[in-house]
Formats: structure tokens, sequence, C-alpha cells
């Protein structure tokens, strides 16, 4: 039996030592907003904050937690990092799928926390380990630099190329 602080709630889990986060945060407490992609911390898409650093839950061991609480994406906008990141997301409209957004959004809030004005370089060391299928990473870095400034910077527009077929002019 473990007693896990997660997002300012106490909660008595009964599970095995080994078992990881993510699976007790998803399967047992109830949170679903963090998601399962790989499984063996190459992905990002399970990240959470543990006092209040970013961490890839499906590889933490529920017995690693010890007292450190746990924010997950359901209350990351209670913090005011987090509600900046989150604020921005939307402004932006980061958001393709959606399915590693929440990853995202933990790992962003994370840097902003302890990095309030970051740059490329630390934007870059955050964020590598967030995978995203989609190619959102242009929008993600605009949304940290408004989140983090307030002011939006010009963003690269890519050329619509005309589409090929009958009556398509070569
Ligand atoms: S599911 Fe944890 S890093 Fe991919
Ligand atoms: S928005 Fe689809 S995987 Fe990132």
């Amino acid at each position: 039996m473990f007693t896990l602080n997660v997002n300012g709630q106490s909660h008595d889990v009964d599970v095995p030592p080994d078992m990881p986060l993510l699976w007790v945060l998803r399967d047992v407490v109830g949170l679903t907003g963090t998601k399962f992609g790989c499984g063996v911390a190459q992905c990002g898409a399970c990240t959470v904050h543990v006092a209040g650093q970013a961490m890839r839950s499906c590889v933490l061991p529920v017995s690693a937690l010890g007292s450190r609480p746990v924010t997950t994406v359901e209350a990351v906008g209670q913090t005011p990092a987090g509600q900046k990141v989150q604020q921005a997301w939307l402004e932006i409209e980061v958001v393709q799928c959606g399915y590693c957004q929440s990853g995202q959004v933990m790992s962003a809030a994370a840097l902003l926390t302890h990095t309030p004005d970051p740059t490329d370089a630390d934007i870059d060391a955050a964020m590598s380990g967030n995978i995203c299928r989609c190619g959102t990473y242009a929008r993600i870095r605009e949304a940290i630099k408004l989140a983090a400034t307030g002011r939006t910077t010009a963003m690269p527009t890519v050329p619509i190329a005309a589409p090929a077929g009958p009556g398509a002019q070569s």
C-alpha cells in the first residue's frame, strides 16, 4: 500500500511496488489525461511533474516516489507557469491530434517554472524528448515563447502546393 499525493489530494493505492506511476495514475487513480505512448521513456507522452520536475511516469516505479508530490495535466493549469502555457497553447492553436500534447504541456510548464525566459537552446533541451507525430513543433516553440514573454514572433509560412491531377497545370 502506498499513499500518493496527486494534484494536492491523497490517494491510498494497493499496487505492486514496481508498477509504473503512469499505470497507477490512469488505472487506479482514474486520471487519464496522462498518456501512454512508448512505455520506454522515449516519447514524452507520459510526462508528469514530480516535486516540480518533469518526469516520464511510464518508467517511474511507484515505490520510487516516496513523499514527493505529483502534478498531472489535470491540475497543471492551477500553477502560474501551467496556466500561461495552457493559455498560449489555446491562443496559438498548437494541438493537432492531441495525443502528445499533455506531455508537451507538462514539459513546457516545468521549463518555464525553472527558466521563465528560455532561449531557443533552453527550449530545445527541455522539449527534445517530447515527440509529436503530427509535427506541431513550430507551434509548440511559438506557444512557449508567448507564455514566457506575452509576445508572439513571426511564424514561418509554408507555401501551399497546387493540387496535382486532371486539369492541374505543370
Ligand atoms: S510513454 Fe513514457 S516516454 Fe513514452
Ligand atoms: S498533436 Fe498529434 S502527436 Fe502531437
